[in-house]
């Protein structure tokens, strides 16, 4: 139970569009969604929380990167990161869930039909490849979930903010209060997250992509920030002018899950292209 509470990782984004619904669906569709409720996966959804909020602790993730920033995992091309995290399907569950490599391709289609520049398109297929942690057998709370700073007090906008009483932080002195180590207005890069597959695949794109990709992909579970705004105190100017990045992203993340699969083998060729584009011919995880 500790390590996976979840049926399937993607559950704990099933719960992000009951906490921020699609402002374009019709109101009644919105209640009904709201209101749709299973009881069993809420529960997982809760217990997935209440181990994410007592184990990111500061210590924690210095131990995370300390360890997966050394990259001596895995060597592989993007494509092959793609495949191998594309075996985390679960067959166990009846819904019918898109796999990985639909989501990615359903945000990147969509950012593309917008008509916006190659390498937000790119950034949307490749989001979420840092979610190979799974495959490197670390917990789903350690991979997925909303991400939030630590090293100073956690917000009650984060969600179900009552489990961080567990977390030995809440009550340490040097982390518990509004700054905690850190000084106003420091800029995020000053600050460290919890850790997480959103940390994780930024420590590997940040020599090769531009930097409001790599804010999308540092920052897009960052929901206390995009919607509830709780950290500006923490964020500079640039932050600032970089997260309008992350929040004309986040409903490209969020809100193209539709259940047509988008057709992987004819779109290969273009995605081919936009990866030789940006990235080398294998990164190191
Ligand atoms: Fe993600
Ligand atoms: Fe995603």
């Amino acid at each position: 139970m500790e390590k996976s509470p979840l049926k399937n990782i993607e559950h704990w984004e099933d719960d992000l569009l009951k906490r921020y619904p699609d402002p374009e669906l019709p109101k009644k569709e919105k209640e009904e969604f709201r209101n749709y409720e299973d009881s069993e996966r809420a529960e997982t959804v809760r217990e997935f929380y209440r181990l994410n909020h007592t184990f990111q602790t500061y210590d924690f993730v210095c131990k995370k990167e300390a360890d997966f920033l050394q990259f001596n995992r895995k060597e592989m091309s993007l494509w092959e990161a793609v495949d191998f995290l594309n075996t985390l399907v679960d067959d166990s569950d009846p819904d019918i869930d898109l796999d990985q490599l639909q989501h990615l391709l359903q945000t990147s289609e969509a950012i593309r039909a917008d008509g916006h520049p190659d390498w937000f398109v790119l950034t949307g297929f490749l989001h979420d490849v840092g979610k190979v942690l799974c495959l490197f057998d670390e917990p789903q709370w350690a991979v997925v979930g909303d991400t939030f700073p630590v090293g100073c007090k956690f917000s009650d906008k984060i969600v179900h903010p009552e489990f961080f009483s567990e977390n030995p932080d809440s009550t340490n002195p040097n982390y518990n209060t509004k700054y905690g180590i850190y000084k106003p207005n420091c800029g995020l890069d000053n600050v460290k997250m919890s850790w997480g597959h959103d940390e994780y695949l930024y420590q590997i794109m940040k020599d090769y992509l531009p930097e409001p990709a790599l804010y999308i992909i540092r920052y897009h579970s960052f929901y206390a920030q995009h919607r509830e705004n709780e950290y500006s105190h923490l964020m500079n100017d640039k932050d600032h002018e970089m997260f309008e990045w992350v929040k004309k992203f986040n409903p490209y993340d969020l809100y193209t899950k539709a259940p047509v699969k988008p057709d992987a083998e004819a779109l290969k060729p273009y995605y081919q292209e936009l990866v030789k584009k940006y990235l080398p011919e294998t990164l190191k995880f």
